[in-house]
């Protein structure tokens, strides 16, 4: 952190998270928070929510949440020291001038520091694409048909022919060559010293879903090998994380995502008009990705490659959004390679009737299986029927099963009569047990892990403590921020009870602790849990015996969770094994005492 930390406070507390974020979202006041659409995914209702009180911001819909800085960090894609600025400007606050040294520099944290390099070198590239010596990138990116205004929206640059001018640049902005190699920019090694990693190459600048630059793409200008050179994993780039252009695509109105495997794949989309598309990052697609991509949709149109590979890798993707329960599709852009080559041939227009002829995922996969086989031989085509078969097991429903089943018979002039038979063959031969995988319905309540429930029962206490302050003199004898057994939860129960305690509690200025993305959405979760009893059943409004037993319920299984853990995690020490003991008699306590709450 740059500033003292009174500073942090005094400008976040001198600007009220509701008039911020009205400038930029327009909420509507439902009781005591404000709800809108929320900026940083798609939705048609609002599950956007602002609460005076707490200052902080919170979508229930994609869990972004922090307090105003946050916020502004995610929406302008700024860093902290742009956002401190800018709220600093707005409450007419004078900054005090602080004239960064490495050391400090270091002190702020080595991920801040390596977003900083990164943004740093962003702005390189990018004006260098831009200058006399970077005609041949920005040639390259015109003979592709990129528009200046594509170029400028993807932030798009060029690394030039010196391999060592990015590091000396880096250096001149007082960043230690240790922090420039950990941020995958440059290399080091004994003949060579510290040099740049990328040269000679157009430049993708990768952006998280806060548009900050996390690492980079290069690629060659022609042919070459690599064709691509991308930042190696670092603290602040996690491949398995983060889509290529979901920055953009979050904001997007349509109700699918279209998810592909390159860079030029994807700006191509988005100057076409389609918005929607994302890029796994040079990787194969992870089920992190997917859990990401589920925040924002349920179905995901795949455009991989037309080849062997392309395929392979769509296959692989379809069975990975299927563990995650979305639906696959899977466009087919024959004769052409990818989507970028499909639009420059055939244009929008034609592209858009592709997506409206996507493949139902079963159907592509069961294609791609039927050219191993030869349909005029019986027995090769038996062999087909029988994998068809095997492959309608997956579908655990009845009628989803059916649909298929009648649907792909169609198509292959299969009897559905035979094929139903040969289903319950298969099932009996090969045990082959549907359900597989039962699919949690919409709106039935997930089954929760017990770690779940735990991590569950302390959010609501944090989140209740937060929103009723007097609670806590009603349970202050039997709970401490030691039963908080999470880090996390840990670090901000004891903020916000030493806040109680001090009569000061100011949520927004815990978020402020922690400098993580991440980190924020989850401390922001936690002080926005909905209030509801363990089983996730809302209280009636009201309702004070409703209420006085949630409280109990959710004390006792804090309680016990850390009761528990502390008699696991017991060491020798006679003080711990005093409080040990004594959280058992007041659990033995707590179970036949009444909460009573107003
Ligand atoms: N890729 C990579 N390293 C390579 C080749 C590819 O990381 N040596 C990744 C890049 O993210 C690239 C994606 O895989 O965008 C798809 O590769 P490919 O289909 O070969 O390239 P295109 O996206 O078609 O690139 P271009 O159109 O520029 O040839
Ligand atoms: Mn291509």
């Amino acid at each position: 952190m740059y500033y003292p930390e009174e500073i942090v406070e005094e400008v976040r507390a001198r600007n009220n998270i509701v008039d911020v974020i009205s400038e930029h979202v327009r909420l509507q006041k439902k009781g005591s928070t404000y709800f809108g659409l929320c900026p940083f995914h798609n939705e048609k209702t609002p599950s956007f929510s602002v609460s005076p009180s707490k200052q902080m911001f919170y979508c229930f819909g994609c869990g972004a949440g922090g307090n105003v800085y946050s916020f502004l960090m995610q929406y302008e894609n700024a860093t902290f020291a742009e956002a401190i600025k800018m709220l600093a400007d707005r409450a007419g606050i004078k900054l005090p001038e602080v004239e960064l040294t490495p050391e400090m520099k270091k002190a702020a944290g080595e991920k801040a520091t390596l977003l900083e390099i990164n943004k740093e070198a962003a702005k390189y590239f990018y004006y260098a694409l831009r200058n006399p010596a970077g005609k041949i990138g920005y040639e390259y990116f015109k003979g592709r048909e990129l528009s200046d205004e594509t170029m400028k929206a993807w932030g798009l640059g060029y690394s030039n022919m010196y391999a060592d001018d990015l590091v000396k640049f880096l250096r001149t902005k007082g960043y230690s060559d240790e922090m420039i190699v950990k941020s995958g920019l440059a290399s080091h090694d004994e003949k060579r010293g510290t040099h740049d990693k990328f040269w000679n190459r157009v430049m993708f600048p990768i952006q998280d879903v806060g548009h900050r630059v996390i690492g980079f793409g290069g690629r060659v200008m022609g042919e070459g090998e690599p064709k691509y050179l991308n930042s190696p994993e670092t603290p602040i780039f996690d491949k398995s994380r983060n889509l290529y252009g979901l920055n953009y695509a979050r904001s997007s109105k349509k109700n699918h995502m279209i998810l592909c495997e390159g860079y030029m794949d994807v700006i191509a989309m988005h100057q076409a008009g389609f918005n929607e598309a994302v890029a796994s990052l040079g990787t194969a697609f992870t089920s992190g990705q997917a859990s990401i991509l589920k925040r924002f949709t349920d179905n995901v149109i795949l455009s991989y490659d037309s080849d062997g590979a392309g395929t392979k890798a769509a296959l692989r993707a379809i069975g990975i959004l299927r563990e995650n329960g979305m639906s696959g599709k899977v466009l087919d852009l024959k004769p052409y390679k990818d989507p970028d080559e499909f639009i420059k041939n055939m244009g929008a227009e034609a592209f858009n009737e592709r997506i409206g002829n996507a493949r139902n995922s079963f159907y592509f996969e069961v294609d791609v299986a039927s050219r191993e086989f030869d349909l005029s031989d019986p027995d090769s085509k038996t062999k087909f029927h029988r994998e068809i078969a095997t492959k309608l097991c997956q579908f655990a429903d009845d009628v989803e099963r059916n649909n298929y089943l009648e649907g792909i018979c169609r198509e292959y002039s299969i009897n559905p009569e035979s094929m139903r038979k040969l289903v319950g063959t298969v099932v009996n031969q090969t045990g082959l047990a549907t359900p597989i995988r039962p699919k949690p319905k919409s709106g039935e309540a997930k089954l929760i892990k017990p770690e779940e429930g735990i991590i569950r029962a302390q959010r609501l206490l944090i989140t209740w403590l937060s929103e009723e302050p007097g609670i806590y003199d009603r349970i202050k004898e039997y709970i401490s921020e030691a039963d908080f057994t999470e880090e996390l939860m840990n670090k901000v129960a004891s903020r916000v009870i030493a806040g109680i305690k001090e009569g000061n509690l100011t949520p927004a200025s815990i978020v402020s602790d922690f400098m993580d993305d991440e980190d924020q959405k989850q401390v922001a979760a936690m002080f926005n849990a909905k209030i509801t009893g363990l089983d996730g059943i809302p209280l009636e409004a009201g309702s004070k015996m409703d209420r006085e037993h949630a409280l109990k319920e959710i004390v006792l299984k804090v309680k016990e969770n850390s009761y528990n853990y502390y008699s696991k995690n017991l060491s020798n020490d006679v003080a711990a094994l005093d409080e040990v003991i004594k959280g058992k008699k007041q659990l033995e306590k707590l179970r036949n005492t009444t909460f009573t709450v107003d």
